[in-house]
């Protein structure tokens, strides 16, 4: 379909009252191939960092891994700076529910589950993907809860097909948090991204089928649930403004992946 095609579609779901995305959100093929490379330092950088996600690490040789593989490959992190954030990366350990701040003081244990947020900006475009990773002897427990988050993540991504619903994905990843008993994170939500770090639409992990905007090929978001093992409950560090930890201090995980909108389904851009 292209764009004048797309354009007269819109119209008509809108007529029938339905949320559309404006076409600022359906990215242009040279949008799409500038988001592509970004998208792809990002997972590489995933990958590079992976093996050295092991017990002695501080989170702030984490961060270094992160800013210098980015700014080698002609890349900036996204997070640094961005609202004041002061770090190249999120490192999130156990209850620290997301925007963990790397520090010299915090080595990774035997037991942590860890999760590692990275976002890139590359000739202007921005990716963004965040994986778990288990340190060590991890409690069957805890593994649990990081293996079915991946799971409601998963199952949220299926839902993703054109002129479905964006509330399909919602619904599909808390129906399965609540099978586990787990507690979905309400505050943060997934995003729009490719021309700026956080677009329309918002891309909550709970909710109704056949509620939200329509999807529509050429749109790009994150799906990122936070999934809790005790309450959803979380608290905003008065320290810091950026930790995000449960209020029970039970452990919570998160993944997330960016995903593109295609005619006849979706891609994972960025895991
Ligand atoms: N990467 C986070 C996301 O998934 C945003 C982090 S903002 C930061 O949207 F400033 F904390 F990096
Ligand atoms: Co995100």
């Amino acid at each position: 379909m292209d764009r004048k095609e797309l354009r007269s579609k819109l119209a008509q779901l809108q007529a029938e009252g339905k949320i559309v995305p404006p076409m600022s959100l359906i990215k242009t093929e040279e949008q799409l191939q500038g988001i592509r490379e970004s998208a792809a330092i990002n997972t590489a950088l995933l990958d590079y960092i992976t093996p050295f996600m092991k017990e002695g690490i501080t989170t702030e040789e984490i961060d270094k891994l992160v800013y210098d593989f980015t700014t080698s490959h002609g890349a900036v992190p996204a997070p640094l700076n961005y609202e004041g954030y002061p770090k190249s990366v999120c490192v999130s350990i156990n209850e620290v529910v997301c925007h963990g701040i790397p520090s010299k003081t915090r080595v990774l244990r035997s037991g942590d589950i860890v999760n590692v947020d990275v976002s890139t900006i590359y000739k202007g475009y921005f990716s963004d993907a965040s994986r778990m990773f288990l340190i060590g002897e991890v409690p069957a427990a805890k593994k649990k809860l990081v293996e079915v988050t991946k799971d409601a993540l998963e199952l949220g991504l299926q839902e993703v097909k054109p002129w479905g619903h964006v509330g399909d994905i919602g619904a599909a990843i808390e129906a399965h948090a609540t099978k586990n008993r787990y507690s979905v994170v309400r505050e943060f939500c997934g995003h729009g991204v490719g021309n700026a770090f956080h677009e329309d639409p918002y891309i909550l992990h709970y909710g109704k089928r056949n509620t939200g905007m329509v999807m529509v090929p050429g749109m790009i978001f994150t799906i990122e649930p936070m999934l809790n093992m005790g309450s959803r409950n979380i608290s905003v560090s008065r320290k810091d403004g950026w930790t995000v930890t449960t209020v029970d201090k039970k452990p919570s995980a998160q993944w997330e992946y960016m995903v593109l909108v295609t005619e006849d389904g979706f891609e994972v851009l960025s895991h």
